[in-house]
Formats: C-alpha cells, structure tokens, sequence
C-alpha cells in the first residue's frame, strides 16, 4: 500500500529522512509529480530505474532548492545565472557542465558530463530538498513510456504497489514537463518545448537554437528524446475535426458546429466519453488539463480518441510536442 503524506513540517523532515536512508518517495511538483532519490546515492537512484522501467541511457533531473546548491554541482555560467534567476523556482532545466567530484551518482546523468538541473515551484518539495540539503533525482512518477501524472492517484495508478510513500500537493498547475535548454555549447539548445517557450528564452538571452523536433540533428543531444513517451493505451487521432463511430473527443476551444460521422452531434457523445482542454481556448488551461483529461479519457473505453487541433504558438507548441509524440507510439 502507498502512503499518501499530506505536508507538514513533520512531514517534510520525515520525507527528507526517508531520502537520506536511500528510500524512494514520488513528490509533486509544478509541472508533473515526480518520482525522487537521493541524487548523490546512486544504489537509491537505481530503484528509481527499476520501478519505471527507465534504459540505463536515459539521464534524470537533478532538483535543487537554490541557485547556491545547484552551484556545488554544476557550472554554471552568467547566461546559466541569468536564466536562474529569471526562471527559478520554476518549469525551466539547465543542462550544465558537472563539476569533476561533484558527488552526483553516476547513474542521475547517465555516465555523461553535463547535468540538467531544476528547482520546482512546489513549497512543499522544495523544503524536502533543503532538508535533505542535496538534490533530488526525480523524473516523471510513471512508467517509462507512458503518461505523465499530474494527479496523485495517476502516480499510484501508474506505479502502484511498488511505491512506499506519495507527498501530495493537488493537481499540478502547469501540467506538462519542464524546457529543456542546453548551456554546456557555445550556443544555447532547447532540447525540450515546455511551458517556458523560445520566445520568453530569446527576450532574456537572444537566438537560441531548437532542437525539439526529432528529425533536426541525427545525434539528439537529449538522450531520452527519441524513445516513446507520453502514450495513453488508446489510439490519438489528431486535427479531429468531426468525430468518427467509437471515438471519444477531447475538445479545444467550441465543440458546437462538430458532427459526428455517423450523424447527430459531437456534445451528445455520452458521459466520460467528451472532455474540453479548454471552452475559452486558453492554451494554457489546455496545458494544465492534457495530461489529465488524456488519463480520464484512457478509460472510457472508445477505440480512438479524437483530438481537436492546438494552435501551434506559445505554449500550444509543447502541447503538440507532447500529443504528436502520444500519437505516434
Ligand atoms: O518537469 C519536469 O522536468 C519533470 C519534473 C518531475 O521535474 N521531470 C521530467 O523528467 O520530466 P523526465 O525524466 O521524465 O525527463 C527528463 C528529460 C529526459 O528526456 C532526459 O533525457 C533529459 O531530461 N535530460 C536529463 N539530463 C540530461 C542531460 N544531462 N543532458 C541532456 N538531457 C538530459
Ligand atoms: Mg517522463
């Protein structure tokens, strides 16, 4: 059984304790729960492999609980300062060049010699990391491949028996994984599109390169960009725009002039089987219930699920980054 802690300073410094003693406690964050290990014990980091069932290949994200800490670990240059301080605590990661000795397990980065470093937007998890006073290790609490959590009870659904221990902190207010930018080049590189977009990276730093898209570079500098992810067991049809026989839709923006193939309308579709990202069209509602409403969705039993089309600006980009690659599994 999980043990669901509902934080507390009693619960903070038993958390903490739980990490210093090697355990593995799934902690939610601002972007999605996440499931956390001593970042400098690499045979507690290793659980976190095995209950995900995470390649070797595939580094995790280190999360600090300030710019100082991430300072023990990593270079960090002005531009990486800049983005801290403007960014931080928040939904943005820094892959950095690792100090030599620097104390973090092998195995959080992969053998690699960079290291991506966040700090959450999350109280309650940011006082565990202090507490424990080194980073958390922690990538998103599912299992490898698929959806996102971004509830407590997706965590629990996801990984169920093998987790001892779940912080609970709502429902997650941004909803999609951390940007991803790469420092350690001469010129930065968002590896992954997320709710801190190029332009809001570009108005700080200018140009920036991109390489979100898989089919840019041959060698992705993200290692675990190419794999599978983000797949809910049904089939994704995306740019729905009418609804065919045993689909469910999710909606964005006005469902009201949307047919059904088999005639009458897509807003009589029965119960469980019709949610909207966003009624007003706000892509940023839409962010924060995707991963959600995609759970919710799985479990309605349709053959397909039809999915409106995202405008492709600001956040919508990660929205789409997350649906094309759900689609393609
Ligand atoms: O919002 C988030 O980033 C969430 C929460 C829990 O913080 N975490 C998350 O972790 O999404 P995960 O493991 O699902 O995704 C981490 C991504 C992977 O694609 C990994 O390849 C990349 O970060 N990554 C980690 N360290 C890296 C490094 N040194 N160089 C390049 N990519 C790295
Ligand atoms: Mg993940």
């Amino acid at each position: 059984m999980t043990e669901f802690l509902v934080p507390s300073p009693d619960v903070i410094q038993k958390t903490a304790g739980l990490l210093k003693t090697g355990g593995v406690v799934a902690l939610p964050t601002e972007t999605v729960y996440g499931l956390g290990a001593d970042a400098t014990n690499e045979r507690a980091v290793g659980k976190i492999f095995e209950m995900k069932g995470r390649p070797q290949f595939n580094p995790l994200i280190a999360h600090v609980s300030s710019i100082d800490m991430a300072r023990r670990y990593a270079v960090l240059s002005p531009l990486a300062v800049l983005l801290a301080e403007s960014f931080w605590p928040g939904p943005l990661t820094l892959v950095l060049p690792l100090k030599p000795n620097s104390g973090i397990a092998a195995n959080v980065t992969a053998g690699l010699d960079t290291v991506g470093i966040r700090m959450p937007r999350q109280d309650a998890t940011l006082k565990i990391i202090a507490a424990l006073d080194r980073p958390i290790a922690a990538p998103s609490a599912n299992a490898s491949g698929k959806l996102s959590p971004t509830k407590p009870e997706h965590v629990t659904h996801s990984l169920g028996d093998q987790l001892s221990h779940i912080v609970i902190g709502g429902k997650s207010v941004i909803g999609l994984e951390s940007t991803i930018i790469d420092l350690t080049g001469e010129i930065p590189v968002i590896l992954r599109a997320g709710y801190v977009t190029k332009e809001d990276i570009e108005k700080l730093i200018g140009p920036v390169l991109d390489a979100t898209h898989d089919s840019d570079d041959a060698a992705p500098k993200s290692p675990g960009r190419l794999l599978k992810h983000y797949a809910p067991k049904t089939p994704l049809r995306l740019d729905a725009v009418d609804v065919g026989p045993d689909e469910a839709l999710l909606g964005f923006s006005s469902v009201k002039f949307m047919g059904k193939r088999d005639g009458g309308w897509a807003r009589d579709l029965p119960r469980g089987w019709y949610l909207n990202l966003s009624e007003k069209g706000d892509p940023i509602e839409a962010a924060a219930n995707l991963f959600s409403m995609l759970h919710e969705l799985d479990q309605s039993g349709a053959a397909r699920i039809a999915v409106m089309k995202i405008p492709e600006a600001g956040i919508g980009i990660a929205i789409n980054d997350r649906l094309r690659r759900a689609a393609k599994a």
